[in-house]
C-alpha cells in the first residue's frame, strides 16, 4: 500500500506575512489527517518561517526549485545545502519552470541527483502540453520525460521519491484531465515506464500523484482510482479550508 500524498504548490504567491496566516489558518485542519502525508511548499522567502511553524508537525516542507550546484557564481539560484536547512522535498521540473525558464530533462536529471546526494525527497513533475496532447504524442513524451529525466537513479532513491504527473492544459484553467483518463496515463505510461527502468516491485512502490485544477470538489474522483496516489495541488492550496479538505479526501480510499 502507498501512503497517500497531498502537496500543495503555492508558487510565486504570499509575502512572509501572508504565509505566516495561511499556514496558521489550515495547520489545525492539517495536523488531523495523519494517514496522508502532507507537504506545503511555499516561495524560498517563507521557508525559514513556515519551517519554524511546522516543527514539532508531521507536515512536510518542500521547495518549489533547486539549483544542482552547491556554491559559487550563480546569481539568483538556491542550492542542495540551503535548501535543506529547512525541507525535506524539493519540486522538480515543474512545467512552469519547462516553459519559462527553459528547464530541459537533463537539467531535471542533474537537479534529481543533487536532490538525492542531500537527502532531499524529490517531487518530480511530468506532463504533456495541449499541444503536444491534441497532436497524439502524450505517450512519447511522458516516457521521454520518465527515462530522461531519471536516467542513472538507482533503485533505492527512486523508491522514495514522488511522481507528479501534471497535464500542462490542465494547470491553473479550471479544466481538470478526467480522472480515468489520467489514472490510465499514470498506469500504462508513467508507472509502466518507472518498472521498465526500476524493476516492478519498486515501480509498485512509488508514489504517482496527479496534478492539474485539483480542487475539493473534485479530488475525490482522483484519489479513488488505483494508480493514483495523491495530488500536487496549485491555486486550491491558497486556501486553507480547501486544502485541509483534498487532504482529507485521501484518506482512505
Ligand atoms: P493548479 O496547479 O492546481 O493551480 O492547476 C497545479 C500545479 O501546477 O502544480
Amino acid at each position: 500500500m502507498r501512503k497517500p500524498f497531498v502537496a500543495g504548490n503555492w508558487k510565486m504567491n504570499r509575502t512572509v506575512e501572508q504565509a505566516t496566516l495561511l499556514v496558521a489558518d489550515m495547520l489545525p485542519g492539517l495536523q488531523t489527517v495523519s494517514s496522508v502525508d502532507r507537504v506545503l511548499c511555499p516561495p524560498f522567502t517563507s521557508l525559514m518561517v513556515v519551517s519554524g511553524m511546522l516543527a514539532g508537525t508531521e507536515i512536510g516542507l518542500g521547495a518549489q526549485n533547486m539549483y544542482w550546484e552547491e556554491q559559487g557564481a550563480y546569481t539568483g539560484e538556491v542550492s542542495p545545502l540551503m535548501i535543506k536547512e529547512f525541507c525535506q522535498y524539493v519540486i522538480l521540473g515543474h512545467s512552469e519552470r519547462r516553459k519559462y525558464y527553459g528547464e530541459t530533462d537533463e537539467g531535471v536529471n542533474w537537479k534529481l541527483k543533487a536532490a538525492f546526494a542531500h537527502n532531499l525527497i524529490p517531487i518530480v513533475c511530468i506532463g504533456e502540453t495541449l499541444e503536444e496532447n491534441e497532436d497524439g504524442r502524450t505517450a512519447d513524451v511522458v516516457q521521454r520525460q520518465v527515462l530522461k529525466g531519471l536516467e542513472g537513479i538507482n533503485k533505492t532513491n527512486a523508491e522514495a521519491m514522488v511522481v507528479a504527473y501534471e497535464p500542462v492544459w490542465a494547470i491553473g484553467t479550471g479544466r481538470s484531465a478526467s480522472p480515468e483518463a489520467a489514472n490510465e496515463i499514470i498506469g500504462s505510461i508513467v508507472r509502466k515506464n518507472l518498472a521498465a527502468i526500476f524493476g516492478e516491485d519498486i515501480a509498485a512502490k512509488i508514489r504517482i500523484l496527479y496534478g492539474g485544477s485539483v480542487k475539493s470538489s473534485n479530488a475525490k474522483n482522483f484519489f479513488v482510482q488505483s494508480e493514483i496516489d495523491g495530488a500536487l495541488v496549485g491555486g486550491a492550496s491558497l486556501k486553507a479550508a480547501e486544502f485541509v479538505k483534498i487532504s482529507e479526501a485521501a484518506v482512505d480510499n
